[in-house]
């Protein structure tokens, strides 16, 4: 049944008065979708909905996982990944650091795909690597690392178009080094050396700042700014540049890009986006 757009802003007030959560600026179609969605699977009204909100902050954060999408990969658009591999990270190789922010990770794919890069080019260990997202209960997936069988054929995929590895015996010995395979259990396990390098936090990247306080070089926030209407994206991309480094490089999904005041402040080169430093000419 379709939800009235009312109905909508009584849910979103009371969830941000309850939790701090902020989903008022988010892009209403998919909002009411996801909303619709959780009354028909719960079989609430909305009134009941808040109640149970108010009751419980276990729910609450179950809810927060059901209006969020959090669908990822390891190497998800492997060819974004060459690009990273080939063009972005050799940039820093003579730099003494590189400090690197997972903007909206979910469960840490991103994150760990990012970490194995950086040690085949040899740059892991001058690495800050962060990871964030609004949702605790990804945020546990990310640090233990271990990911369901369903997706292991995708992951190998795309592991293997990003390392160019032609066969099964090639694919097995490169993988190896960072996660073992279960193929009975139905499971891939991340080794204890990636899953302690990065630093994860719940952050909300609505009205949560630059809880790392430090500057980045990279700030990778894809498929979240979909979510968001057209005012917040533009907060977002302003907040990314300001806490951007000097020719520092933001890297958007597919299907964003930056628009509004801060189209002038970037180079773009597809979804790369380059902070035209001081001496940018
Ligand atoms: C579709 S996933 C994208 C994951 C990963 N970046 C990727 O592209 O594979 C979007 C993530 O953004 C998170 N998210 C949604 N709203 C957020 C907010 N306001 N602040 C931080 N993270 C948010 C969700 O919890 C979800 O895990």
């Amino acid at each position: 049944m379709e939800i009235k757009v009312e109905e909508i802003n009584k849910l979103s007030t009371a969830i941000k008065d309850i939790s701090g959560y902020d989903f008022t600026d988010y892009s209403i179609k998919s909002f009411s979708r996801r909303i619709e969605k959780i009354l028909a699977d719960y079989k609430l009204s909305t009134d009941q909905l808040i109640v149970k909100l108010h009751q419980s902050r276990d729910f609450l954060e179950e809810i927060v996982r059901e209006i969020t999408v959090n669908t990822t990969e390891l190497f998800r658009d492997p060819e974004l990944w060459i690009v990273i591999k080939n063009d972005i990270l050799p940039r820093f190789t003579n730099k003494d650091s590189i400090k690197i922010w997972h903007v909206g990770m979910s469960s840490g794919q991103e994150v760990y795909s990012m970490i194995i890069l950086l040690n085949e080019l040899g740059l892991i260990d001058k690495a800050e690597i962060y990871g964030s997202d609004i949702n605790t209960l990804v945020i546990d997936d990310a640090k233990k690392g271990i990911y369901r069988f369903r997706i292991i054929t995708d992951y190998l995929d795309n592991y293997n178009k990003v390392f160019d590895l032609k066969d099964k015996r090639q694919s097995k010995k490169h993988y190896e080094k960072y996660f073992s395979v279960d193929w009975l259990k139905g499971i891939i396990k991340l080794k204890k050396g990636l899953i302690e390098k990065p630093i994860f936090k719940k952050h909300d990247l609505v009205n949560g700042g630059n809880i790392f306080e430090t500057n980045f070089d990279i700030i990778i926030c894809r498929n979240l700014l979909i979510y968001f209407n057209q005012e917040l994206q533009n907060k977002s991309f302003y907040f990314f540049h300001q806490i951007l480094n000097d020719d520092g490089v933001l890297i958007l999904g597919a299907h964003e890009s930056i628009m509004g005041g801060m189209v002038t402040k970037f180079e773009k080169r597809d979804n790369l986006y380059l902070k035209k430093g001081k001496n940018y000419v």
